[in-house]
This record gives structure tokens, C-alpha cells and sequence, in this order.
């Protein structure tokens, strides 16, 4: 089974869908390691109490991002990684270190890429008035939020939503999708193909509209 790091920076409720899905005997990868930028991000210790190994690499202990970036790539190594996903992983990350690790890492976003890349989607998304929201899983390359998409979920957004509201709604969408992209890419099913995903056979997408 391919060893699959994720990394994160925060609350690891991605990180969590991931564990327990891995947790099952037929899953074709196993999680083997969870690392975080952040010293204080809370999913280290949901992550030791599911018995998963944990590390951080404080970004602000190197002088610039390439220096993180080496050091993540030797934590990587060091675990025998296959697999990488980012997991609410808030680091712009190099292009030598994208390039490196490309079609073996995915990303999971929360908004319909190509809309609203970056950062307060869902903010973005009631701003713009768009009736349709969700989350997009796809390959890491160079460029942010910009790699090629392996998997989406869509959710209506409703006239009282709030962010809060509507994030929660694209939450837990990203946590049926996230599991289910890393299974495909895990068991070869979906692979980077020059700027698009190769997907061997039909494949049932979760709940495309809920
Ligand atoms: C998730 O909504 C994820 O999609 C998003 O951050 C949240 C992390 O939550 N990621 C990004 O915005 C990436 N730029 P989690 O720590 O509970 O998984």
C-alpha cells in the first residue's frame, strides 16, 4: 500500500476523514504519517490519539521557503512517502518542491475550482451571489489551486447562509470526497495526464448535487 503524509495547519477535520478512512482493511493506502507547519495546529493531537505519527516542521524556524520546503521533502523521504495531501495546509509551496512530488500530490479546496481560488471562499461565494458552492479535490502543480481535478462535490447555497453556515455545508462534502479522490489515486485509478486526470473507467462521483 502506498504511505501516504498529510499535512496540515490547523483543525485536521480533512485529516480525521482521511485516518478513518484508511482505517479500513480493503482501503488501498495507509496514512503514515501527519505533519504540520504550526506547532500549536490542533489536528496533532486528534491525529496521536487515532496512534498516527506526527510531526512538525515550524516554517518560521527557516529563512525562506525553499529551506522549508528541503526540509519537508527529507521528512518525506525519511518516512518513505508516496503519497502526499494537504490537508487546510496553508503554505504556498515551491515549484521545484510541486515539481518534485507532481501526480503524487493532491490538494483538497474548498470552493468549484476554477472559482474562487485562494483564501475566504465562502465569503467570496455569497458576495458573488452564485446559487452552486462546494469543493474541488485536485493535483498540486506549481501554480495555486490551479492543478488538475481528480474530484467535486456541489451544494446549494441557501438565501440565510452565512460563511459559517455554507462552509459547513461544503465541509461535509469535502470530507466524503476527500477519502474517495485518495482512494482513486491510491489504487492508480486516477493519474495526472500532462494537464489533465486519466481516469481508467467510469467512476460514480459522491453526492454531485446535495
Ligand atoms: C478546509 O475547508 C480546507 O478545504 C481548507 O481549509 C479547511 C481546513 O479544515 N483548505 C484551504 O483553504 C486550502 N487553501 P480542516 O483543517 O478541518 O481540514
Amino acid at each position: 500500500k502506498p504511505r501516504v503524509a498529510v499535512l496540515i495547519s490547523g483543525r485536521g477535520s480533512n485529516m480525521m476523514s482521511l485516518i478513518e478512512a484508511a482505517a479500513a482493511p480493503d482501503f488501498p493506502a495507509e496514512i503514515a504519517v501527519v505533519i504540520s507547519n504550526r506547532p500549536d495546529a490542533h489536528g496533532l493531537a486528534r491525529a496521536q490519539a487515532a496512534n498516527i505519527p506526527t510531526r512538525i516542521i515550524d516554517h518560521k524556524a527557516f529563512a525562506d521557503r525553499a529551506g522549508f520546503d528541503a526540509a519537508l521533502d527529507a521528512a518525506l523521504a525519511e518516512e518513505q512517502v508516496d503519497l502526499v495531501c494537504l490537508a487546510g495546509f496553508m503554505r504556498l509551496l515551491t515549484a521545484g518542491f510541486t515539481q518534485k512530488w507532481s501526480g503524487r500530490m493532491i490538494n483538497i479546496h474548498p470552493a468549484l475550482l476554477p472559482s474562487f481560488k485562494g483564501l475566504h471562499t465562502h465569503e467570496r461565494a455569497l458576495a458573488e451571489g452564485v446559487k452552486i458552492h462546494g469543493c474541488t479535490v485536485h493535483f498540486v502543480t506549481a501554480e495555486m489551486d490551479v492543478g488538475p481535478i481528480i474530484m467535486q462535490a456541489a451544494v446549494p447555497v441557501l438565501e440565510a447562509d452565512t460563511p459559517d453556515t455554507l462552509g459547513a455545508r461544503v465541509l461535509e462534502q469535502e470530507h466524503v470526497i476527500y477519502p474517495a479522490a485518495l482512494r482513486l489515486v491510491s489504487d492508480g485509478r486516477a493519474r495526472l495526464a500532462g494537464n489533465r486526470v486519466a481516469v481508467d473507467e467510469f467512476e460514480t462521483i459522491p453526492p454531485a448535487l446535495v
